[in-house]
C-alpha cells in the first residue's frame, strides 16, 4: 500500500468543518484524482474539548507544535483566519518544508509578499483560491489562464454581507440599520459588521486580486475605501430611477502604470452584469486585451463552496507531491505609484438637501462649474413642505476627484444648503 499525503487543519469552524466533511465523503474520488489516498492527520482549533463532526477527539490539538514535528504532515491547511497567530504558524510550515493552502484574505492581503517568497525560497507552495470569492474559481484564472493577457481592470462585488443588505435595500425599500438588524439575525453579517458595512474585507480581497492582475506589489492600505453605512433606502431609490442600481464595488485598474484601487458604493448601470448580482452572490468581472471581458460569479463563502476552492488547492498540491513536482514561484512583481482619491476620475453620483427657495439650483450648479465638474443631469426628486427643503441629485460627467472634494465643501458650506448626503461614484467608460 502506496503511503498517503497527510494533511493536517489548522481551524476547524466553519470552513474547516465543510474540508473534514468533504474529504471525508470523496475519499476515493480524490485517491483517484491524485494517485494516493488524502488522511486528516490532525485539526488546531482553541478548544480541543468540544467534539467536532468527522474528526476523533484524539486528533484535535491545541499545540502547533504536535502538526510541525508530525513526519506525515506533508500539507496543512490554514483556516483560523487574522494575520496573527496565522502567519506564524503559516511561516514555520513553510520553513518546515510543508505546502500550505489558506483561505485567510487578510494575511494574504497584509503579507503574502512575505509568505509567498518564504514559501519560494524553502522550495513549497502557498495556494490561497478560498481567499477571495469562496467557492467561484478566481486565484487560478488570474495565476494561470489569463497570464498570456494584459488586464486592464478588475470589476468586483466581492463582499456578501454588504450585496445581501444592498440587494434588500433595494428590493424592500427599507433603510441600512434595518436590512443590517435582518442580516445580522439571518447569520449574514456578524455581530460586529464594521469589516464588511467599512470595505475592509472587500478592500483586503481586492489587494490581493490586483496584485495578481497587475504583478504589482498591493497592500490594503493602497485601496481607497468608503462603507455603505451612510447609504438611504432614498440613494436606492433615486439610482434606480436614474437608471443604476448601487453595489459596493470594489474596483482596480493601471492608469498609465499607475494603482488606481477603490472600493466604494457605487452606481451600476442596470444593464451591466455586475448590477444583476444579487443576495450574497459575488461576481469578479476582468477586462484584458486578448480575451476580451469575463464574469465569474457564484457564491463567495459558505462552508461547502469555500471547502470547494480550499480542496482544489489541496488536491493540486497533492498531485505535484505524488508527481515529484514542486516549486512553482508566482510571477515577480514591481512596486508602481498609487494613486490618491484626488487623481481619480470618474462620473459621480450627489444628493443634496437644500432649502426650497428660488435660485439654490443656480448657485450649486455654479459652484461645480466653477471647479470644472460639468453636470449630466439634476432631478429634484421631493420636497419637504413642513421643514421647505427640497432634494437635488445630480449626475456628473468625468470629473477629478480632487476638483469635486473641492466643489463638494463649498456647496456644503453655502447657507442654502442642509446637507450633502451622498457623493457616490457611478460606473461608466472613461473612469481611471
Ligand atoms: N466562512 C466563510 O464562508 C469563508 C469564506 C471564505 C474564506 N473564509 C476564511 O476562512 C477562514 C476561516 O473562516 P471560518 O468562517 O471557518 O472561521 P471560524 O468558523 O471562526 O473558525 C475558525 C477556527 O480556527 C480556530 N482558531 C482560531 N484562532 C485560533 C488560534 N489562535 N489557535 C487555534 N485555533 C484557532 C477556531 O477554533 P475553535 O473552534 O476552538 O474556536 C476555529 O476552529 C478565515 O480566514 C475566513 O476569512 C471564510
Amino acid at each position: 500500500m502506496v503511503d498517503a499525503v497527510g494533511v493536517s487543519l489548522l481551524g476547524a469552524g466553519n470552513v474547516g468543518g465543510g474540508v473534514i466533511t468533504a474529504l471525508a465523503g470523496a475519499r476515493e474520488r480524490h485517491a483517484g484524482h491524485v494517485g494516493r489516498a488524502l488522511e486528516l492527520r490532525f485539526a488546531l482549533v482553541r478548544d480541543a474539548n468540544r467534539d467536532r463532526e468527522g474528526i476523533p477527539r484524539d486528533r484535535l490539538t491545541t499545540d502547533i507544535e504536535a502538526i510541525l514535528s508530525d513526519p506525515q504532515t506533508q500539507i496543512v491547511v490554514e483556516l483560523m483566519g487574522g494575520e496573527q497567530p496565522a502567519f506564524d504558524y503559516i511561516t514555520r510550515a513553510l520553513t518546515s518544508g510543508r505546502h500550505v493552502v489558506t483561505a485567510n484574505k487578510e494575511v494574504m492581503a497584509k503579507r503574502g509578499a512575505e509568505l509567498l517568497s518564504t514559501a519560494a525560497a524553502h522550495g513549497v507552495r502557498l495556494l490561497y483560491e478560498a481567499s477571495v470569492g469562496g467557492g467561484i474559481p478566481i486565484i487560478s484564472p488570474l495565476s494561470r489562464d489569463l497570464l498570456a493577457n494584459e488586464i486592464t481592470s478588475v470589476t468586483a462585488i466581492i463582499n456578501g454581507t454588504t450585496n445581501y443588505m444592498l440587494t434588500a435595500m433595494s428590493k424592500q425599500g427599507a433603510d441600512y440599520s434595518e436590512v443590517l438588524a435582518e442580516a445580522q439575525r439571518l447569520g449574514y453579517a456578524e455581530p460586529d459588521p464594521t469589516a464588511d458595512v467599512d470595505g475592509i474585507d472587500a478592500a483586503y480581497k481586492l489587494a490581493i486580486l490586483c496584485g495578481l492582475a497587475f504583478h504589482v506589489e498591493v497592500l490594503p492600505e493602497d485601496v481607497t475605501r468608503q462603507g455603505i453605512s451612510r447609504l438611504t433606502a432614498r440613494d436606492i431609490l433615486y439610482a434606480s430611477e436614474l437608471g443604476y442600481t448601487i453595489k459596493l464595488l470594489a474596483t482596480g485598474r493601471l492608469v498609465d502604470g499607475e494603482l488606481v484601487a477603490t472600493v466604494a458604493p457605487t452606481l451600476v448601470a442596470s444593464g451591466e452584469p455586475l448590477a444583476k448580482v444579487d443576495g450574497v452572490l459575488n461576481a469578479i468581472q476582468i477586462e484584458a486585451d486578448l480575451v476580451g471581458r469575463v464574469v465569474f460569479e457564484g457564491p463567495g463563502a459558505g462552508s461547502a463552496p469555500t471547502a470547494s476552492a480550499v480542496l482544489a488547492d489541496v488536491l493540486d498540491v497533492a498531485r505535484d507531491l505524488v508527481a515529484g513536482r514542486v516549486e512553482r514561484p508566482e510571477p515577480a512583481r514591481r512596486r508602481v505609484r498609487v494613486r490618491p482619491p484626488e487623481e481619480h476620475r470618474s462620473r459621480f453620483y450627489i444628493r443634496v438637501t437644500v432649502a426650497d427657495q428660488a435660485g439654490v439650483l443656480a448657485r450649486i450648479a455654479g459652484a461645480l462649474g466653477e471647479h470644472e465638474v460639468s453636470i449630466a443631469s439634476m432631478i429634484q426628486f421631493e420636497a419637504d413642505a413642513d421643514e421647505r427643503t427640497a432634494e437635488l441629485v445630480f449626475t456628473t460627467h468625468l470629473a477629478g476627484g480632487g476638483a469635486l472634494s473641492t466643489a463638494i465643501e463649498q456647496i456644503g458650506s453655502m447657507d442654502v444648503v442642509r446637507e450633502v448626503g451622498a457623493v457616490l461614484p457611478m460606473t461608466g467608460l472613461g473612469a481611471r
